[in-house]
């Protein structure tokens, strides 16, 4: 049993916010984007810690997510389809038939808009990659991520990343990049609220579909994407705040319209995350200057990027809208890592 722990692999991922967003698929099946998107890659304040061990003694595969068994026979549970998905490629690409036992914990609530999603998928990827020794190059795990869940694919490199939307119809072409690691320019951060730790009304998957198929708004909006993400490209490169944040706001304004132009419509946002959104107006218009930007996902959870420097600033703002206990402040990350074997999950469950 001993010697079965010390090959487990654990690692730790972290999820990412986009400032331009993914947001409806060319290709629902292999999840490919009609938009290429740009995301920071968050530091270990959230984060999904995953173990994993293969055995040829091992009956099947078993996976626990926050102390539950999951089925992987289940093909309609997301999380059991996607760890389903990312075995059977991975054991292909190492010639195994070794089953697996996974345990993951996120250390923050699943499904409420937070992107443990993509968390849980790059943190995965990595640690099965590990744990089989195929070591995968960054550009291949952010292929398989992709298609577990798209935006997870950017969890894979840290700082400001890139997933390029590409062109092959097979998706070889389609996976994300850093364009600027977490040194480029680390003072910029995420000031993240729990408005709403509840599960997603309508999932992302739903939105992306909606919007595709039933906004006549969302037409014009890959190609606007697009062109937002070579002006971000520029104002990273240049390290200009205002430039980012204006771009951020607008993209995810303009997300939030093609999910109420949807029909039936989609409303992510709530009172609070409406009032969040006057709040950073009134305060960059208060500063003279962009100081601030929101965007918000598939959820009301408002996430702010600012600079360091404004930290308190938009603390305070905000902070008369949502309770202080409710706001995290959290920078730039480098993607998946391996922790220690003691750090390992498989201890705690009594399972072997
Ligand atoms: C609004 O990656 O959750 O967070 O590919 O269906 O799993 P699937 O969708 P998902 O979509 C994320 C959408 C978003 C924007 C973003 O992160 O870019």
């Amino acid at each position: 049993m001993d010697k079965m722990l010390e090959e487990a692999v654990t690692a730790i991922g972290t999820p990412n916010i986009a400032l331009i967003k993914y947001w409806g698929k060319r290709d629902p099946e292999l999840n490919l984007p009609t938009n290429s998107s740009i995301s920071i890659t968050l530091d270990e304040t959230l984060n999904t810690k995953t173990s994993v061990l293969f055995s040829d003694c091992f009956k099947g595969d078993r996976l626990f997510i926050n102390g539950e068994a999951y089925d992987l026979k289940d093909t309609k549970n997301e999380k059991t389809a996607f760890t389903a998905k990312v075995l059977e490629h991975m054991r292909g690409l190492a010639g195994t038939e070794a089953g697996a036992l996974i345990v993951s914990k996120n250390s923050f609530p699943t499904a409420g808009g937070l992107a443990s999603s993509a968390s849980g998928a790059a943190t995965l990827c990595y640690a099965v990659s590990e744990a089989l020794e195929l070591r995968l190059a960054p550009k291949e795990l952010s292929i398989v991520a992709r298609r577990i869940s798209g935006s997870a694919c950017r969890s894979i490199s840290g700082g400001f990343v890139e997933w390029r939307k590409g062109s092959a119809a097979d998706g070889s072409d389609s996976y994300a990049e850093s364009i600027a690691n977490e040194e480029h320019w680390p003072e910029v951060i995420d000031i993240i609220t729990l408005i709403e730790d509840k599960k997603k009304k309508v999932s992302s998957s739903e939105g992306h579909r909606r919007a595709t198929e039933t906004s006549e708004l969302y037409q014009i909006r890959p190609k606007i994407a697009d062109r937002r993400v070579e002006s971000m490209e520029k104002a990273i490169e240049q390290r200009d705040f205002e430039a980012l944040a204006e771009i951020t706001m607008k993209d995810s304004n303009s997300l939030h319209a093609t999910a109420l132009d949807s029909f039936p419509p989609i409303l992510y946002l709530n009172d609070t995350s409406k009032a969040v959104i006057q709040r950073i107006h009134e305060l960059n218009q208060h500063e003279g200057a962009t100081i601030a930007a929101y965007t918000f996902d598939a959820g009301p959870n408002a996430q702010i990027i600012t600079l360091k420097k404004h930290k308190n600033k938009v603390i305070d703002a905000i902070g008369e809208i949502i309770s202080k206990d409710r706001i995290l402040v959290v920078g730039q990350g480098h993607g998946p890592r391996p922790l220690p074997s003691s750090e390992s999950l498989l201890g705690d469950m009594n399972l072997l």
